[in-house]
């Protein structure tokens, strides 16, 4: 929960475009996008179900741009502009009591505006930085149009879950101005502010456009019910979920996912499978201690039970226009998106040489060894090794190996004519990238999800 009491009420700055403005701009926005939807052809979907509507799923080689893509854009972006030098002097200023000036936003937004309290979840103290966090890198990159846009329109488009509405962006604005103009008291000034007024309402403007043209093609969430629990260690449940609508996603994604205990807290979850015919979804979910939605998903939820989905994200997918062989390395839960990349290439049809490495503490910890090693003989082209920290290994076959991933990787490469795919907590990330561009796999051919969101997940 916030903590810095707001002192003062500012007077309310009425300088945002008024929302009713940018609202009534949707309708006509979404029947032209509409037409022109209609009007274009509709490309051949792969094997798998038939969803009745197309969630905007970007190809891989376009990845979808995180924070920390951002960021990077930055460095090579041209000269800033004058808003961006401005509102670039705030944030070095605020820099150092970020966490002061994250606690007055949100402590001045909810006494000012109380009803949007019951958007965010009880208990705040885990992400409460993210919305601060993502509003002020964006506004430092104001200037990277392309980037910005699609960052933003993913975010606007998930913002729809948390039932946000266009006219509560000047509420948001109004409270992180009203934050900074308190913390950056060095370099704030007319010009600075107006610098901001541009920055927010260009951003608020992206993300309301994007939520309000993907209305007509996905609901905000996805109800789904819960049809088959499996315990397969003390801490790991497989659960299998229908969805109330079709849900439209790509093997190697993730969605996010709020139980029915814990409302408005939604934690991300890889897809076990690739799209099935029967539509069903399927998670692994580790328990991690005192954590509460892995805990609710293994030891409370059972069959019957009714969970929300968000819309589905991530852009560590198979890469078809290649026949490049794949790297899959997986530790822990993290062996859920490899499996569905492994049926995805199944279902494609194509040969291609599958490598994947399967990490785990101990022999006990490999809780999907027998899948994998099931998939492993129907597929002549995928070769699966176990890799134990705390070896030896009977489960996993002669194959298996005791040892780190990474070190694993790096003993049986090279694996030049190889994409790379990595899965599992932030520290196997970065320890993993080292050891495939050392195996000959370069940077750009290394696909994982986000650091800076697993990080806030925990490690
Ligand atoms: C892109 C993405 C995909 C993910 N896919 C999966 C998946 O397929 N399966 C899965 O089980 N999880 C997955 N996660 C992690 C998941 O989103 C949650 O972070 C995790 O389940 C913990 O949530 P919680 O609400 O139970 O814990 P919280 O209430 O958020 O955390 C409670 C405490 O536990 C700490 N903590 C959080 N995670 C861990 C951890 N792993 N080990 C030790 N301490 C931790 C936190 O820092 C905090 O102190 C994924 C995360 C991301 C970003
Ligand atoms: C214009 C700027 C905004 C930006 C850049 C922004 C950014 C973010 C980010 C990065 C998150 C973290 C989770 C996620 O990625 O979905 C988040 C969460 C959230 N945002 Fe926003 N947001 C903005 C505006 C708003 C507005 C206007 C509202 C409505 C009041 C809102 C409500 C929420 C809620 C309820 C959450 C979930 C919080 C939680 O899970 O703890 N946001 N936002």
């Amino acid at each position: 929960m916030p903590t810095t009491a707001p002192d003062a009420q500012p007077a309310p700055r009425p300088f945002f475009t008024p929302p009713e403005r940018q609202a009534e701009r949707q309708p006509e926005r979404q029947a032209e996008r509409q037409a022109e939807r209609q009007a274009a052809p509709q490309p051949e979907r792969p094997t798998g179900p038939r969803p009745e509507r197309e969630t905007v799923v970007r190809h891989p080689v376009a990845a979808e741009p995180t924070l920390e893509a951002v960021e990077a854009a930055a460095s090579s972006a041209p000269p800033a502009s004058p808003d961006a030098i401005l509102i670039r002097r705030t944030m070095a200023e605020i820099e150092p009591v970020a966490d002061k000036v994250t606690s007055y936003f949100y402590a001045l937004l909810f006494v000012q505006h109380p009803d949007l309290r019951a958007l965010f979840p009880a208990s705040m103290d885990t992400q409460r930085d993210r919305l601060f966090k993502a509003l002020l890198t964006a506004a430092k990159h104001v200037d990277d149009a392309d980037i910005l846009t699609e960052y933003l329109s993913h975010l606007g488009r998930g913002h729809r879950k948390y039932g946000t509405m266009p006219d509560h962006y000047p509420a948001v604005g109004e409270c992180l101005l009203s934050a900074l103009s308190r913390y950056a008291t060095s370099s704030w000034s007319k010009e600075t502010e107006e610098a901001w007024v541009r920055a927010y309402t260009a951003i608020s403007q992206i993300m309301i456009d994007a939520a309000a043209e993907n209305e007509a093609v996905a609901p905000a969430w996805w109800q789904a019910e819960i049809v088959s629990h499996e315990l397969r260690t003390p801490d790991i449940a497989v659960v299998t979920v229908r969805p109330d609508q079709p849900y439209p996603f790509l093997a190697g994604q993730y969605t996010s996912l709020e139980t029915p205990w814990w409302p408005r807290v939604w934690r991300h979850y890889s897809f076990a499978s690739a799209p099935r015919s029967d539509g069903l979804l399927s998670f692994h979910v580790k328990a991690v201690p005192a954590g509460w939605v892995s805990n609710a998903m293994v030891h409370r939820a059972r069959p019957g039970d009714v969970i929300r989905l968000g819309a589905p994200s991530g852009s560590m997918t198979v890469d078809h226009a290649t026949r490049n062989g794949l790297l899959c390395v997986g530790g822990g839960t993290g062996i859920a998106p490899i499996k569905a990349l492994v049926e995805d290439v199944a279902q494609h049809g194509i040969r291609r040489p599958v490598d994947v490495f399967y990490g785990a503490r101990s022999d006990h910890d490999l809780y999907d060894i027998d899948t994998m090693l099931r998939l492993e003989q129907e597929h002549p082209w995928l070769s699966v090794r176990p890799v134990v920290a705390n070896g030896p290994t009977g489960r996993g076959g002669a194959s298996s190996v005791t040892g780190q991933l990474p070190d694993a990787v790096r003993q049986y490469g090279p694996f030049r004519e190889y994409d790379a795919y990595l899965s599992g907590p932030p520290g196997l990330i970065r320890s993993g990238v080292d050891a495939l561009v050392g195996v000959g796999i370069p940077a750009d051919r290394i696909r994982h999800d986000s650091i800076e969101e697993l990080v806030s997940a925990g490690d």
